[in-house]
């Protein structure tokens, strides 16, 4: 069964030529760029890149202007993934420039609907949680930052699934 939310933005969606997608997550170093890795290479594979357009921003400004963790970028790599983003911070014309905007957790939607000026704007925020395999058990994307190895991994895995689902239903 499809989710409610799913629906809804499917719907939203349907028909529309280019999709433009930002993901959204604290300091725009860890998970965020992270998704926009893994959507891009998964469009790719499909053919379908030229559909897409993908981003990512933090709701914090602390790291604007860096590359992403490295540990991040170590661990996206050995799945045949770089990361090259340059971090920057969410702003409220993202949601002029953007179809659905995705935070990684509650506190990034949160930030996010605090940013949004009209119901429009606030319709294009769903959650990452929404598009991952109910199997995997998670209901956000865990912050990574201060875990290990595991953590990072936990997070890939978590972002594969979602964004393969992103890329089949939209
Ligand atoms: P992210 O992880 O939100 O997945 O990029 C974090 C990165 C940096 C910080 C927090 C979370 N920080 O506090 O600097």
């Amino acid at each position: 069964m499809i989710d409610k939310r799913l629906e809804k933005v499917v719907n939203r969606l349907k028909g529309k030529e280019k999709i433009r997608v930002l993901f959204v997550c604290l300091g725009n170093i860890c998970r965020s760029p992270a998704a926009e890795g893994v959507l891009k290479a998964i469009v790719e594979e499909r053919g379908d890149a030229a559909r897409w357009q993908i981003d990512s921003a933090g709701t914090g400004g602390w790291h604007v202007g860096q590359l992403p963790d490295k540990r991040m970028r170590i661990h996206a790599r050995r799945r045949g993934i770089e990361l090259d983003h340059l971090c920057r911070q969410v702003q409220a014309h993202d949601f002029d420039d953007f179809d659905i905007i995705v935070p990684m957790d509650g506190d990034n939607e949160t930030n996010l609907r605090r940013l949004a000026r009209t119901p429009e704007d606030a319709e294009k925020i769903v959650p990452m949680a929404v598009f991952v395999d109910k199997a995997m058990r998670y209901d956000y994307i865990p912050d990574p930052y201060y875990e290990g190895a595991e953590g990072f991994e936990l997070v890939l895995d978590l972002l594969e699934s979602g964004c393969r689902k992103m890329a089949e239903i939209l």
